[in-house]
């Protein structure tokens, strides 16, 4: 049978890279899983001399980000700022050769994204539905399930999210959560009408099966698998806008309040940083003979096959992907890697701790990808891969071609006599390694072309051990010169086949052979070091890795674990009870509801909030100390519970007068007492 792709010839390739979410660093799971791969792909292409063009950048807008923001004090934006530049940064660093990287809070993404749902919008491709969702009275705002709290249906967990929960990992509507609670004030939402737009996917379903189904089995099987299961379930009308401040305002009268939904927005991010780039994009996006490619992890799927080649065919200018290529999750010493949990090995961290060892990271992360299945990252893994891989066999074989021409030829490449048969054995296995290295990359089994690649230093080191060019040197001086011109030909070839896996290390080499970057085409050849060509003096490409540096990685692991341990343990642990005391001495305590009028920080303290409440009695002023867990906005206008007659202290210059009563978890977090309904300010508690 002929495949729809074996069809087609490309005369270019634009290739995406998810982008990452600017709430947090990357961390060897998203490179593993997606951004080695894609680099990969791409420096690979540009070797062959190919026209393409690869666009990642930050997505910016969703509902984390402003919750993060809100626990922090600070805008949404400023959250995006940080993490854009932690994340561009470390990437550029660690030799990802996007042709740009640029951010979804831009104004040509806005616009791209805009103009997009409007095309779709005015050529009536959505549908409008009212339906019900919570909304906060004191907040004034619809609530994302996000911002809902509650307690798990499945397994109790008191802190559930309205959309997943995190204890037992079960998927959940907002309306499921038993006792709903606003994450934002605390209150209980109330349901209320709101108005969205809706991409009707289950009109795109025949086309989606026929395109992927029928036309995309080549795809890998885990993509094809789970796109058929989606499919076969039955897609439906998803909802594309959404009613929060941070995002892209949907560009429709009466829209109000409501954003383009993050996972419509982010997608089209492709197609803008491409505007960025270069004015030809369109070239790239409306051309049949562009191969796309969508590089992602597999939690992406269904965004990447599903939703956004419906909204590409809905809008009818573009082309589709050819194939989404993607990965399964990278674990880490047998966990799943984890933001909130800490535990992961984030990328700008690792550049910290292993200056100019990019290189070994990228190999690690390749030869042990999670193309097939989930894979587990060791830090003894990576060492033994350091040491036994790069620096026995690639290192080794590199640093004794190098040696030996210094040593017996002052550096000058010696003339080639005539060859064995076992010479010509050994150069005919680079063309076939050549083809294998392609073959695998053009199907996306990087794992075994980068395995292939080290195969070029696995045969130079059998070729030296075999021939052995230091027995012969003072009986056979002619054979030496063309077995140590043969072994600088090799050591070319590595430079070729290396160079998109372990860029560093490629450029390295060329620089030690004193030769200028070669194309995918001259790989194999045995005439790429010219007789008579001075080399570099030689350097080693990698050095061993010690356990005293692996034990640190783990020591810093053990101690996270150490933390989340005790976080967990401590919100079990109960205080024991306190001396006993008099009925007196409790009813001296005069605690009153009172409500916040007003709040704000006391400069140069990170604890403290300057609070004017209303006793009942009085207007007070109080000091608290829960300025890292409330923002100022959030407190005024709520009900708290005071201790009004303790006596007054001075506080930074501020004269507090009473307690405001609250909860501490063994954590520290605190947490307000309010009157379950309200009540008069001055109400006697007791
Ligand atoms: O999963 C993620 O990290 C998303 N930010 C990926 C978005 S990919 C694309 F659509 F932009
Ligand atoms: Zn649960």
């Amino acid at each position: 049978m002929i495949l729809y792709s074996d069809m087609k010839k490309f005369k270019r390739y634009l290739v995406t890279s998810a982008l990452p979410y600017a709430n947090g660093p990357v961390h060897i799971g998203h490179l593993a899983g997606v951004y080695i791969p894609s680099d990969i792909y791409v420096r690979y292409l540009r070797l062959k001399g190919e026209d393409v063009i690869s666009v990642c950048g930050s997505d910016e807008h969703g509902v984390p980000i402003t919750i993060k923001a809100r626990q922090e004090g600070v805008t949404p934006q400023d959250i995006v700022d940080k993490y854009h530049n932690i994340i561009k940064e470390s990437f550029q660093k660690l030799g990802m050769s996007f042709d740009i990287y640029s951010r979804t809070s831009s104004p040509i993404h806005h616009k791209t994204a805009s103009d997009f749902f409007r095309k779709l919008y005015d050529d009536g491709k959505f549908i409008e539905r009212t339906t019900m969702q919570y909304y906060d009275e004191e907040a004034k705002q619809f609530l994302a399930d996000r911002y809902i709290i509650g307690t798990c249906p499945h397994c109790q967990n008191e802190k559930a999210y309205g959309d997943q929960c995190e204890k037992c990992g079960s998927t959940l509507n907002a309306t499921d959560l038993i006792n709903p609670r606003s994450a934002i004030t605390g209150s209980i939402p109330v349901m209320r009408e709101t108005k969205h737009w809706f991409l009707p996917l289950d009109q795109y379903e025949d086309f989606l099966r026929k395109w992927i189904l029928d036309g995309h089995k080549e795809w890998k099987v885990n993509v094809y698998g789970q796109c058929k299961s989606w499919l076969d379930l039955g897609l439906q009308p998803r909802a594309v806008s959404r009613d929060l401040d941070w995002g892209i305002p949907v560009p429709v009268e009466g829209a109000e309040g409501k954003v383009l939904y993050v996972w419509f927005d982010a997608p089209i991010g492709y197609i803008s940083a491409s505007k960025e780039l270069t004015p030809d994009w369109e070239k790239y996006w409306k051309s049949e003979d562009t191969k796309m490619v969508h590089f992602i992890g597999k939690d992406n799927i269904v965004f990447h096959c599903i939703v956004f080649p419906a909204m590409l065919k809905a809008h009818g200018d573009y082309i589709l992907p050819e194939n989404v290529p993607a990965n399964e999750f990278l674990n880490l010493e047998g966990d799943k890697i984890s933001t909130s949990r800490n535990w992961a090995v984030w990328l700008h961290e690792y550049l910290e701790d292993f200056p100019g060892k990019q290189d070994v990271l990228r190999y690690v992360l390749c030869a042990n990808a999670p193309e097939t299945k989930d894979n587990d990252f060791t830090w003894k893994d990576f060492q033994t891969r350091n040491n036994n891989e790069l620096v026995a066999v690639l290192g080794n074989f590199v640093n004794r071609a190098l040696v030996l021409t210094q040593k017996y030829y002052d550096g000058k490449v010696p003339a080639r006599g005539p060859l064995t048969d076992y010479d010509r054995d050994i150069l005919n296995e680079l063309p076939e390694i050549k083809q294998a290295i392609e073959e695998n990359i053009e199907n996306y089994r990087f794992r075994e072309a980068l395995k292939e690649a080290m195969n070029i230093a696995r045969l130079g080191n059998k070729y030296l051990a075999d021939t052995e060019p230091w027995k012969l040197i003072k009986s056979d001086p002619e054979r030496v010169k063309t077995i140590m011109n043969i072994s600088l030909q090799i050591t070319a070839s590595i430079a070729i086949a290396i160079e998109p896996f372990m860029p560093f290390t490629a450029e390295k080499i060329l620089k030690l052979l004193r030769v200028e970057k070669f194309g995918w085409e001259n790989l194999g050849s045995d005439d790429l070091m010219k007789e008579g060509h001075v080399i570099g003096t030689p350097e080693l490409l990698f050095e061993k890795i010690e356990d005293s540096v692996i034990e640190a990685q783990l020591a810093k692991l053990a101690a996270t674990k150490k933390a989340n341990m005790a976080k967990e343990a401590g919100k079990q642990e109960i205080a024991p009870q306190k001396q006993g005391i008099s009925f007196d001495d409790f009813s001296n305590m005069d605690i009153r509801v009172a409500t916040i009028l007003e709040a704000e920080k006391i400069a140069k303290t990170k604890k403290l909030l300057k609070l004017t409440i209303d006793t009942g009695v009085d207007k007070r002023t109080i000091v608290s100390g829960i300025a890292e867990h409330y923002a100022p906005e959030e407190l005024v206008g709520r009900q708290v519970l005071v201790l009004i007659n303790l006596e007054p202290r001075e506080l930074k210059g501020v004269l507090s007068q009473g307690m405001i009563l609250m909860a501490q978890d063994a954590s520290g977090k605190l947490v307000l007492l309010s009157p379950t309904e309200k009540v008069g300010n001055g109400t006697i508690v007791g």
